[in-house]
């Protein structure tokens, strides 16, 4: 349905037009397009305008009246209470505990209820293990759903208008509003699930990326001190159908760093400790190269050779 050009999709391109959204037959499941020519668009909310916000704004905008707040600025709350869906998309940093700190969400959630916002309220923000837990204890009178993100911030806007899946928690009509919301995403996988399994389901994939890049390190300089060559041996592995692409597998990248996999693989490894001893393997590996060997992040990632005699 949609035109991909240079890897994005353009709505406006795809003969839809912006005031012709598509909507989900409940029965068939299947998407059709309802012609709103003349209906007022909905209006949608988006509370923290960071990397994760402001690419969901961009690709939104194509359909919606989006209203963007955040405390960072001059924006106007009450135009975010006119909403009928609002996106969470502040930052959860590693806390002191090594645990992910979600006081930024709980102000929002908190401001959100005393405002009795009514609509729809959609947690991207990855989570802490057993935060919705608490939150729907703590807001009942908001309509929470947990969508979870997984773009890649170098790539933000083709990531966030062509994701993998979307993944989505919550109850049934509010699950199957949040899904119309994202209609222009045809070729997303659908992963409707319960709270626990998208908080550990984030984690889990950003901690699997954090494992890809360690073992591709490992290898490297398994490579180098057994006289391979690490691009040869690592492309014996990627090439393999089972493995499927090159992604985090290719040699000379340097360790893993940036704004959340390393904190997604901490939650992970501090809310459940020895059962994590993976994680735990990876990361103590990830920081041998960081401090021993100088490489600070993948950009300015040197050649090991330096450092392995
Ligand atoms: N950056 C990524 O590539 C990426 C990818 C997937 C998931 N995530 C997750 O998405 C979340 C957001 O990440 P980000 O990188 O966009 O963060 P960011 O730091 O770039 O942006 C967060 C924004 O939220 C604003 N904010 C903080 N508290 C607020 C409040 N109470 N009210 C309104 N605005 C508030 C901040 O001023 C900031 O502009 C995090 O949980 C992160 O782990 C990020």
């Amino acid at each position: 349905m949609f035109e991909h050009i240079d890897g994005c999709v353009r709505p406006e391109d795809s003969g839809l037009g912006k005031d012709h959204p598509k909507e989900i037959n409940a029965e068939t499941g299947n998407f059709f397009v309802e012609q709103r020519t003349g209906i007022e668009r909905r209006k949608i909310g988006i509370i923290g305008l960071g990397s994760v916000g402001s690419a969901l704004k961009a690709v939104l905008s194509y359909f919606y009246e989006v209203h963007g707040y955040d405390i960072r600025g001059n924006h106007d709350w009450s135009k975010i209470l006119s909403c009928e869906a609002v996106f969470i998309c502040v930052q959860t940093p590693e806390g002191k505990d090594g645990r992910l700190d979600c006081s930024r969400v709980n102000d929002v959630l908190k401001r959100l209820q005393e405002s009795n916002f009514s609509g729809v309220t959609v947690i991207k923000s990855t989570l802490r293990v057993g935060f919705m837990d608490e939150a729907r204890k703590n807001y009942p009178g908001l309509r929470l759903v947990y969508s979870p993100e997984f773009m890649s911030e170098k790539n933000a806007f083709i990531w966030t208008a062509n994701p993998d899946r979307i993944v989505l928690t919550g109850n049934e009509n509010d699950m199957d509003y949040v899904q119309i919301l994202y209609y222009w995403a045809d070729g997303a996988k659908i992963i409707r699930t319960d709270d626990r399994s998208a908080e550990i389901g984030k984690l889990a994939h950003n901690s699997y990326i954090a494992l890809k890049v360690t073992f591709t390190n490992m290898m490297e300089r398994i490579s180098i001190m057994g006289k391979a060559s690490p691009d040869d041996v690592m492309k014996i592995v990627y090439t393999d159908r089972r493995v499927g692409n090159s992604a985090h597998l290719e040699p000379h990248k340097g360790p893993y760093g940036g704004k959340c996999v390393p904190k997604d693989t901490a939650e992970l490894i501090n809310a459940f400790g020895e059962v994590a001893k993976l994680l735990k393997v990876a990361d103590e590996f990830n920081d041998a190269i960081i401090n021993l060997e100088g490489i600070v992040t993948q950009e300015n990632h040197q050649d090991p050779r330096k450092y392995l005699k």
